[in-house]
């Protein structure tokens, strides 16, 4: 049941319109991100009663492809941990976490699964982060709109090192419902890469109830 909001009363009309905002196609990037700095506290629970499981599903993912526990990974768009919490059982020792929300990040430091934290918008071709510097990079549920462009994947095959893994695991309606993604385009900046040599499709795989009942998309790369 919806309640009406008082000043300073949580209800789940503050957490409809934290997803509404996050998601909304009127505002910019930085207003965005201002948005998730906003809904940080909340975010973990909130996610949970949406139903969320793209970082159970990411975890499962990592544990499959990133099996060296002392390589370097990166949770590119990590938010406030959410898969930190899911993984941390793993012991990754080189576990660096980025994003451009700063309460997000901070928040992320309290699951203790994160060796590094950078705050840093992924935008196409601009990532601070030296050539060849992770064996794998997971992002989870930051394809979405507004959020991340086709091709920042450019620099994510820069960043993995060969034979590097690129785990993406995003809502299915997105491909078809975004505008910035539909039409192919987000497959697409997927696929030119893949067309010049740059990582190839492992798998590409659907899991229900990613967020309720909406369909999960994962893809993993394999970087060349
Ligand atoms: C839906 S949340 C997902 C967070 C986390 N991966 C999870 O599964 O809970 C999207 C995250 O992407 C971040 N984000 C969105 N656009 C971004 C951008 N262009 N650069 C950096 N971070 C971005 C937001 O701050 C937010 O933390």
């Amino acid at each position: 049941m919806t309640s009406k909001s008082e000043p300073g009363q949580y209800t789940s009309d503050t957490r409809h319109s934290s997803l509404k905002n996050v998601l909304s196609e009127d505002v910019g990037i930085n207003e965005r991100i201002s948005h998730y700095d906003t809904w940080a506290k909340t975010y973990d629970q909130d996610m949970e009663v949406y139903g969320f499981t793209g970082p159970q599903i990411a975890a499962e993912y990592m544990k499959r492809y990133f099996t060296a526990i002392n390589s370097s990974y990166l949770d590119c768009g990590s938010g406030t941990g959410l898969l930190g919490i899911h993984i941390k059982e793993l012991g990754y020792t080189d576990f660096h976490a980025l994003d451009a929300s700063s309460v997000s990040l901070e928040k992320a430091k309290s699951c203790k699964a994160y060796t590094n934290f950078i705050q840093e918008f992924i935008t196409t071709g601009k990532l601070s982060i030296e050539t060849d510097t992770y064996d794998g990079l997971v992002c989870c549920g930051c394809f979405a709109p507004g959020h991340l462009e086709p091709d920042c994947v450019e620099d994510w095959c820069r960043i993995v090192k060969p034979d590097g893994v690129v785990i993406i695991v995003m809502n299915q309606k997105w491909l078809s419902q975004e505008p910035a993604y539909n039409k192919g385009k987000l497959e697409g900046a997927f696929q030119k890469r893949v067309d010049e040599g740059k990582w190839e499709l492992v798998v590409r795989e659907q899991k229900d109830g990613y967020f309720n009942k909406d369909v999960g998309e994962v893809f993993v790369f394999k970087i060349k």
